[in-house]
C-alpha cells in the first residue's frame, strides 16, 4: 500500500510532467533568429510559480516537441518570459508563434545563479550570443537593489553586431552607467564602432579584486572554459565562477537520464554549476 507521502510525491511528479497551456501575449523580435515570448497561463489557476535567475522551463511546441529554455526575465504576476533562438525544429516552431497562439510550459526547474553570494561583492557577468538571455535576470536583480553590490561589469559577446540581443536595454544600461557594459563582436560590420574579438580579450581590460569578485558566465562551453581559465590565472578562486551547462532534456526532473553528464543530471544538479564541479568534465571529448 502506498503511503500518503508517496502519493503526494507522485502527484507532484505528474504535475511536473504535464505542460500547462500558456498563451503568447507578446512576441518581440530580438535578432533575425531570436524572439522573446511573453506568455500568460490560459487559466489563472494554472499559473506556474515564478522562476529564479538561472532556472528554466520546459517549453512545448504542440505537435513538434519540448525544449529547455531559461528565464530571460522574471515576472511575479504569472507571466513567463523566454528568449529563444531558432536552431532546430522545436526552437524554430517556438520562434514562429504569434500572439494568441498557445504553447505548453512546465517548470521552473534547476539551480540558480549565485546572486545572493554576490551581494556585498563585485560581479563580472559574461553573456555570449543567446547566453545573454539566461544572465539577464541577474542584471535585473542587481539594478533592482544596486547598492547591495559593488562594481558590476557586463561583458557581452556576439558573432556579429546583428546577433546582439536586447540592444535598447544594453544601450540604456550603458548610458546610465549603473553597471559597466562592454560589447565585443567577432565579425564587425562596416558601421561597427565597438570592440572586435572574443570576450577574453575584453576581460583582459578589466581590473578586478580576486578576493571580492563573483563571476557568472553563460554561452558556448569553449567560451566559458577560456573565461574560467583566464580568471583563475589572474588569481580568482575557481569556486567564485558559476557557469550554465546545456544538454538535451526530456523529463527535467532527474528521471530519464537524458541530460546525464558523468555523475550529474544537468536538469536537477544544474544547469548552473560552480566551476570546480564542472571543470573536470570539460576535458571529456563529447563536450
Ligand atoms: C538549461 C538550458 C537552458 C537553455 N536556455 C535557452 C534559452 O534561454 N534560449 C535558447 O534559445 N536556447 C536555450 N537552450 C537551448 C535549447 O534548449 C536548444 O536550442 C533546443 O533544445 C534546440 O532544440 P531544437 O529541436 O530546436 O533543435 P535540435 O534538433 O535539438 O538541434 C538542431 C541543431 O542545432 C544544434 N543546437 C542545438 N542546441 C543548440 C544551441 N543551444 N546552440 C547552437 N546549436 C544548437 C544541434 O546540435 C543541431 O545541429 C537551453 C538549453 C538548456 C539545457
Ligand atoms: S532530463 Fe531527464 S534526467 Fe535530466
Amino acid at each position: 500500500m502506498r503511503t500518503e507521502a508517496q502519493s503526494a510525491s507522485e502527484t507532484r511528479e505528474r504535475a511536473a510532467l504535464a505542460p500547462r497551456p500558456h498563451r503568447v501575449v507578446q512576441r518581440v523580435r530580438e535578432t533575425r533568429s531570436s524572439v522573446t515570448l511573453i506568455l500568460a497561463p490560459v487559466e489563472a489557476e494554472e499559473a506556474l510559480p515564478p522562476g529564479r535567475p538561472g532556472q528554466f522551463n520546459m517549453v512545448w511546441a504542440p505537435g513538434v516537441g519540448e525544449v529547455p529554455i531559461s528565464f530571460s526575465a522574471i515576472d511575479d504576476s504569472g507571466l513567463q518570459i523566454h528568449t529563444i533562438r531558432a536552431v532546430g525544429p522545436v526552437s524554430r516552431k517556438l520562434c514562429a508563434v504569434r500572439p494568441g497562439d498557445v504553447v505548453g510550459l512546465r517548470g521552473p526547474f534547476g539551480s540558480t545563479w549565485p546572486v545572493d553570494a554576490a551581494r556585498g561583492r563585485d560581479l563580472i557577468i559574461v553573456g555570449c550570443g543567446i547566453g545573454l538571455a539566461p544572465v539577464r535576470p541577474v542584471i535585473h536583480s542587481v539594478l533592482a537593489d544596486r547598492d547591495a553590490f559593488g562594481d558590476v561589469s557586463l561583458i557581452v559577446g556576439a558573432r556579429k553586431a546583428d546577433d546582439l540581443l536586447f540592444r535598447e536595454e544594453l544601450d540604456g544600461w550603458w548610458q546610465r552607467r549603473e553597471i559597466r557594459v562592454r560589447t565585443i563582436v567577432d565579425q564587425p560590420s562596416d558601421d561597427w564602432r565597438g570592440n572586435i574579438g572574443v570576450v577574453t580579450k575584453e576581460l583582459q581590460r578589466i581590473d578586478f579584486d580576486p578576493d571580492r569578485t563573483q563571476v557568472i558566465a553563460c554561452g558556448p562551453e569553449i567560451m566559458m572554459k577560456f573565461v574560467a581559465e583566464h580568471l583563475i590565472d589572474r588569481g580568482l578562486n575557481p569556486g567564485d565562477i558559476a557557469v550554465s551547462m546545456e544538454r538535451n532534456m526530456q523529463c527535467a526532473i532527474g528521471q530519464c537520464g537524458h541530460c546525464q553528464l558523468r555523475g550529474y543530471f544537468i536538469c536537477t544538479d544544474g544547469p548552473v554549476f560552480a566551476w570546480p564541479r564542472i571543470q573536470p568534465l570539460m576535458e571529456v571529448r563529447e563536450l
